[in-house]
């Protein structure tokens, strides 16, 4: 479409727009007027057609993000009112050129601009996942902030994050989307992340509309192979996967999607036990949901209704507001209503949430506030966002292994081999679902690793480079010059891992290793004798037991963004003490999966790590993952005092402060997150071994001590029964503080009495 757009007929639509604006009859009301009151009257005086229009979506031409199956004509349906919001028009000219189109129809409503804002927009933040791993949720917040800022000066009124699925496998290659495995630590972040987003809220210049998805239990299909069914018990879903979407409506979300999964058999687009009951029930959600791309349509597909015309009908009588790429809306919604088999009250109140929206977004006093070339040019990639995008990167990385001393890397090394296909890889570390705006050369925009670690390093400290292979690795030809490198190094740094098109959607595994043979890399350089670091970049949890156990140090690096060879340099050099913690179980191989922290005991528990007789374990392998949820490392060393807890009983809606001292005991300043797990050891329902209930992220000086109070009341102590109420039932319940879900230094016991 934007073909269609001359310089000259450009000019003629802002001209004719501005005058257009100043005569349209909602344009012209008193600010005094409610947003309730001017939607009504909007709605009064639209037609079915035009109805119809604001609840259809249309993907704009300059990326995908899904099968495009529209073949017509979008200008002419802009024009018409045929269509209220876009989806992929990337940039201020481009969302401008699209809204003067709009501000030619009859009733000038303006178009809404959705966007995959994921994570950065122009200046691109680690993956969600790893920023997950920062458990620091003041800069997640700063993050969304900043990608909220670059977005709306390119004229995006609505990013579709966060994406909030509880993923438990690594196998489905969208868990590097979201928060990871854990329900409490999603929901904090869904929450920072919707408010870093919204900012001050709707309607200022620097803020977007956020999108909770993919509602819901999308994270749960079936082995992990991507937009495969769901099938949950009623408990499991209210527990585990709608919790963080409760924290994102509760934060002020603007909308949901829902998802291309069904659940027990419904597809979630057909689900008004999900949309009407739950969401916009229960919950009271006012703002709009918005399908998946082409997810009312696939329905059909589904099984659950026969075509297209049904699949409208079920869309809309089951809560779905506004379709995105099926067209299902736009070819049957008016007929389905015509004929009496929609109610068009549910029209009208889908329209509704549009319009609101559209309104508190000021659109309608200008329709072009957000699409501002000159606020897009001093906005986008400023010095602070990617100082910001580097910090939180530095603090994403996860160092699962260290042996003293190898880390960090200074003047004192003379000699630095710096080997491995993703040293100087450039678009990889932007990773998947990264916004790739048409006039931007990544390749001058991206710090590669080879870059960040050459200017870290001091000069006199030589860094020689050798590829060994590429990402898939199907030889061994580059692996002599690789060794020869390593030879002549005093350390050998080995930059490993998925490319970027290995993970995000449609991008399963089932086999989750290091591709090709890049251990084969890491063997033959460790068989040098000399120290090896192995840096892994990948948006999923990897499994890569022989190097777990004969690297010297390994960090986790997933996919950093615009800033990650700094990033990287900072925590190789120590100018960063990588303080992040797995967000994510890692499995020690893909038959453990799912595997997550939380589980149940069983009848039969397995006696440690060990096989034992008639145990619930497995012949050929540990229970234990690899690495566990909580875990990560760090260049100093913490000490955990005694456990206080100023109550052993809690009686009604009493709370109980458990107090403990944390010591920074090692040599260089450093943060810890001290975790604190509960578990309710005899219930009504069985509960998990341990569940995240609080946490706290501490930045300590050598020999500083800090002391640290949690506070728990009922709420924590809660689940849902099996009535599905949510109870805290007296009894005994256990406490444990430690260092990961696996590292538990100090447990105490206390009741609730009733
Ligand atoms: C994804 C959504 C995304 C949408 C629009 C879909 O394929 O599942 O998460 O927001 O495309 O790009």
């Amino acid at each position: 479409m934007n073909k269609g757009l001359s310089v000259a007929h450009r000019l003629v639509c802002l001209a004719g727009a501005a005058l257009a604006l100043s005569l349209a009859p909602h344009a012209a009301q008193a600010q005094a007027v409610s947003v309730a009151e001017r939607v009504d009257t909007l709605l009064k005086q639209m037609t079915l057609q035009e109805k119809v229009g604001q609840l259809t979506q249309y993907s704009g031409k300059w990326t995908a993000t899904g099968p495009v199956t529209f073949k017509g004509d979008q200008e002419d349906d802009i024009r018409h009112g045929r269509v209220g919001a876009m989806l992929n028009v990337l940039g201020a000219a481009r969302t401008r050129a699209h809204q003067q189109v709009a501000m030619q129809s009859r009733l000038k409503i303006p178009l809404l601009f959705g966007q995959d804002v994921i994570h950065g927009y122009k200046t691109t933040f680690p993956i969600p996942l790893a920023e997950a791993a920062t458990w620091d949720l003041a800069r997640i917040e700063q993050s969304a902030r900043i990608a909220a800022t670059e977005a709306a000066a390119s004229g995006i009124h609505w990013t579709f994050a966060p994406m909030v699925d509880i993923a438990r496998d690594p196998r489905w290659g969208r868990v590097m989307e979201g928060a990871g495995e854990d329900t409490w630590l999603a929901s904090r972040i869904a929450t920072a992340r919707v408010k870093g987003f919204q900012g001050t809220g709707l309607g200022a210049l620097d803020s977007v509309m956020a999108t909770a998805k993919h509602f819901a239990a999308y994270g749960a299909a079936v082995g992990g192979r991507d937009y495969n069914s769901v099938d949950m018990s009623p408990r499991q879903l209210l527990e585990t996967y709608l919790p963080p979407f409760k924290a994102a409506l509760d934060a002020g979300a603007a909308s949901f999607m829902n998802a291309f999964n069904d659940v027990n058999g419904v597809p979630a687009n057909g689900s008004a036990y999900l949309q009407r009951d739950i969401l916009k029930g229960q919950w009271g959600f006012t703002g709009l949901v918005v399908s998946d791309w082409g997810s009312i349509g696939e329905m059909v597909q589904h099984g659950f209704v026969a075509d297209d015309k049904a699949a409208a009908r079920a869309a809309i009588t089951a809560g779905s507001d506004l379709d995105m790429e099926s067209n299902a809306y736009r070819q049957h919604l008016a007929e389905l209503v015509t004929e009496g088999a929609v109610d068009l009250a549910l029209v009208d109140d889908a329209v509704r949430r549009v319009l609101r929206k559209k309104f508190e977004l000021g659109l309608f006093e200008d329709p072009y506030r957000y699409s501002n070339e000159a606020r897009e040019k001093a906005t986008l990639a400023r010095p602070e966002h990617r100082q910001a995008a580097r910090a939180l990167a530095a603090r994403s990385i996860v160092l699962l292994k260290h042996t003293p001393g190898v880390l960090p890397l200074s003047a004192r090394h003379k000699t630095v081999a710096f080997v491995g296909p993703l040293v100087k890889a450039v678009k990889d570390n932007h990773g998947a679902w990264a916004v790739t705006l048409p006039d931007v050369d990544y390749s001058q925009f991206i710090v590669t690793q080879w870059s960040g670690l050459r200017q870290a390093l001091p000069a006199t400290t030589k860094l020689l480079y050798a590829q060994g292979c590429d990402v898939r690795c199907e030889h061994r030809r580059g692996f002599a010059q690789a060794v020869a490198a390593a030879r002549q190094a005093e350390v050998v740094v080995v930059s490993v891992g998925e490319d970027a098109g290995m993970s995000g959607e449609a991008k399963s595994r089932s086999r989750i290793g290091l591709p090709g043979l890049q251990e084969d890399l890491i063997r033959a350089l460790h068989a040098t004798g000399k120290p090896v670091v192995v840096l892994v970049n990948a948006g999923r949890p990897l499994v890569f037991n022989w190097t777990a156990e004969h690297a010297h140090a390994i960090a986790y690096t997933w996919w950093l963004g615009s800033e990650a060879g700094n990033a990287i340099a900072d925590v190789l050099t120590g100018a960063v003490n990588p303080a992040a913690r797995l967000p994510m179980s890692f499995p020690r191989s893909e038959g453990q999966i799912p595997i997550y922290y939380n589980h149940l005991n069983t009848g039969r528990p397995p006696a440690g790590d060990a096989q034992g007789q008639f145990r619930s374990g497995y012949i050929d392998e540990r229970v234990s993952p690899q690495y566990a949820f909580g875990h990560g490392l760090s260049y100093t060393r913490f000490a955990y005092g005694q456990l206080h807890l100023d109550r052993t009983q809690l009686r009604g809606l009493d709370t109980l402060t458990a107090t403990v001292d944390i010591t920074n005991t090692g040599a260089v300043a450093g943060e810890e997150v001290v975790q604190l797990y509960l578990r309710d050891p005899v219930a009504s329902l069985v509960r998990p071994v341990q569940e995240l209930r609080d946490f706290a992220k501490i930045a300590l000086q050598p020999g500083e001590t800090r002391t640290l109070r949690f506070v728990i009341g009922r709420d924590k102590l809660s689940f849902f029964n099996a009535a599905l109420q949510w109870v805290a039932e007296p009894g005994e319940f256990e406490i444990m503080i430690g260092a990961s879900s696996a590292d538990i230094r100090l447990r105490g016991r206390f009741a609730l009495i009733e």
